[in-house]
């Protein structure tokens, strides 16, 4: 069973405002990309590693695959407009005979093994995908305009986070369909059982400046 990572590397970064791609902006000595591309490279459970690159940054992409020494980079392409289009793009170079497709934003760089684990091996289990989730420690309302209109259920609410795992067909078929902005609602609405399993607090997203500082004290 073969499993093949894609990295999505290819947004703009505007909330950050730095002056190059997200992917590029500095993560301690390395640029961010470098951490997860790392960590997928190292881990057991992957296979092979397609990264989604900015436009213009393709070059660049490779070149710190080669300084990481990154030996299952098989294919860097060039993203699309949105995180939908840079995902179908990359999975278009997962070859036909893969198992199991793990997408993964760079913009998460803690990315630990066992959560991969997680993951992949819930699709072992008959589920057609898997994501990390975590519990919300906040209450959660409705709103329309500013007034309250309902207090949803914290039990029933999780958020996830990426490394997600998909069958490779079900993936590739559910992307097909329309835009969605993770990968988990395009198999959903395809009718695919996705398993939810316990995320990583570390795990954070990489948004603005801020996150940058959380991140380079969790390394
Ligand atoms: N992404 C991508 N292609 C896009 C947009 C996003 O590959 N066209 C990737 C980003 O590189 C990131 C992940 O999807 O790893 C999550 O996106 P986000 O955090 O929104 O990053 P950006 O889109 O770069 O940031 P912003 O929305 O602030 O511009
Ligand atoms: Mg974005």
């Amino acid at each position: 069973m073969s499993v093949w990572a894609v990295l999505a590397a290819a947004g703009s970064g505007e909330r950050l405002g730095a002056d190059r791609p997200k992917a590029f902006v500095r993560l301690g000595e390395q640029p961010l990309l470098a951490e997860s591309l790392a960590r997928l490279d190292e881990s057991e459970w992957i296979d092979a590693i397609v990264v989604v690159a900015p436009a213009g940054w393709e070059e660049p992409s490779i070149l710190l695959a080669e300084e990481l020494g990154c030996s299952k980079v098989s294919a860097c392409v060039t993203g699309g407009a949105t995180r939908a289009d840079s995902v179908r793009l990359g999975v278009a170079e997962v070859p036909p005979d893969a198992a199991v497709v793990l997408v993964h934003d760079a913009a998460r760089p803690v990315l630990d093994d066992a959560v991969i684990g997680r993951v992949v091996t819930a699709l072992g289990e008959g589920w057609d995908g898997a994501v990390p989730a975590l519990p919300i420690p906040d209450t959660v309302k409705r709103i329309d305009g500013e007034r309250v209109v309902e207090t949803l259920r914290r039990d029933e609410l999780r958020v996830v986070q990426t490394p997600q795992a998909f069958v490779a067909d079900v993936l590739r078929n559910a992307l097909a369909g329309s835009e969605w902005t993770d990968c988990s609602a395009a198999v959903e609405a395809a009718g695919g059982r996705v398993r939810s399993v316990d995320g990583d607090p570390r795990l954070l997203k990489v948004t603005d400046a801020d996150d940058l500082d959380r991140v380079a004290a969790l390394l």
